[in-house]
């Protein structure tokens, strides 16, 4: 699938619920409802089945929301295993209840997480996630590990004020794990701009910040990849650190992501208002293939150059 700017869009974000059991204060406004829709499970694997087979998704990444508080994941993932266009099966979590689930995760065919980790000082997580533990979330990643869900990338949302002193201690904390470690800029999404206006720590900093302490050298970047990495080391460590940088050098020219959210809308760019609805194609047991291709030409159509920064839903409901 190739959009009128000449990207390859090969990867699927899969929101399956918007709901969440964090509220990460740069993802969730204080005043949100809590939404709980979830996917129908046949719809998402009938559109994954259709996007893989007929338009090049090769990636798919299930993200929410909270992907693990969806019922029936680990047998959606073995389904989603059986379509062979697929190359690579990821989901994004908080990993709040991952220690419990990566076994099966893994049994199932999944092959690798990505975890939020903001903070490794206990109050601070509670702060930020708005009451998780993070005794959980580090549990979730050491068992995600040690079930081979790897690499395990950890994101970490640098954030002045509320974490920017800790992203070298965070390094070290995953690296010293066999995790990439990935520092991302705060982005201003739906709500929750002057959020992330406030406190934005620009890549060049985080890139001073963790040089003070490690020898970073560039790597080649993959297609499709939005982060800058680095091979990292220090004291005898040695691992990839990653930046991710969507407000200081914003990668919409190496975009090729299409999201789908729980509602069943088809959103191409997360920074920009535009979806369409996919419902129409669905009559709660198949998919009009014919009548989808329609509607995914037009959210192709209307996928921008350069992301214009007026989206209005949050980020639990784009898919993260
Ligand atoms: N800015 C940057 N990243 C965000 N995420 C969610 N909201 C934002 C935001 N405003 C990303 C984080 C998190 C993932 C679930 O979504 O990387 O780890």
């Amino acid at each position: 699938m190739i959009d009128g700017c000449g990207r390859t869009i090969d990867h699927l974000r899969l929101s399956l619920t918007d709901y969440c059991n964090l509220a990460c204060r740069y993802c969730v406004p204080e005043d949100a409802p809590s939404p709980s829709q979830m996917i129908d499970t046949e719809f998402a694997f009938q559109v994954v089945r259709w996007l893989s087979r007929d338009h090049g998704i090769r990636n798919l990444r299930l993200t929410g929301g909270e992907p693990l508080l969806f019922p029936g994941l680990a047998p959606l993932i073995e389904r989603f295993g059986t379509l062979e266009s697929l190359h690579e099966i990821s989901l994004t979590t908080n990993a709040q209840a991952l220690a419990q689930h990566a076994l099966a995760l893994r049994a199932a065919g999944l092959s690798r997480v990505n975890v939020s980790l903001d903070t490794l000082d206990p109050q601070r997580f509670s702060y930020i996630t708005r009451g998780g533990r993070i005794d959980r979330t580090l549990a979730g990643i050491e068992a995600a590990v040690e079930a081979g869900l790897t690499p395990v990338k950890i994101n970490v949302v640098a954030q002045r004020g509320l974490n920017h002193d800790e992203l070298p201690d965070i390094a070290y904390w995953g690296l010293s794990r066999g995790c990439v470690v990935r520092f991302l800029e705060v982005m201003p999404i739906g709500p929750l701009t002057h959020v992330a206006d406030q406190h934005l720590v620009p890549a060049a900093e985080m890139l001073e910040r963790l040089g003070r302490h490690f020898e970073l050298s560039p790597i080649a970047t993959r297609p499709g990849q939005p982060a800058t990495d680095y091979a990292a080391t220090a004291a005898g460590l040695r691992g990839v650190i990653g930046i991710i940088a969507p407000t200081t050098k914003p990668f919409c020219d190496r975009c090729r992501r299409l999201r789908l959210t729980s509602r069943g809308e088809l959103v191409p760019c997360v920074h920009d208002r535009s979806s369409t609805c996919l419902a129409g194609a669905w009559d709660g047991q198949r998919l009009d293939v014919a009548l989808a291709d329609h509607l995914l030409a037009d959210a192709i159509a209307a996928k921008p150059e350069v992301g214009p920064r007026n989206q209005l839903i949050t980020m639990t409901a784009l898919g993260g």
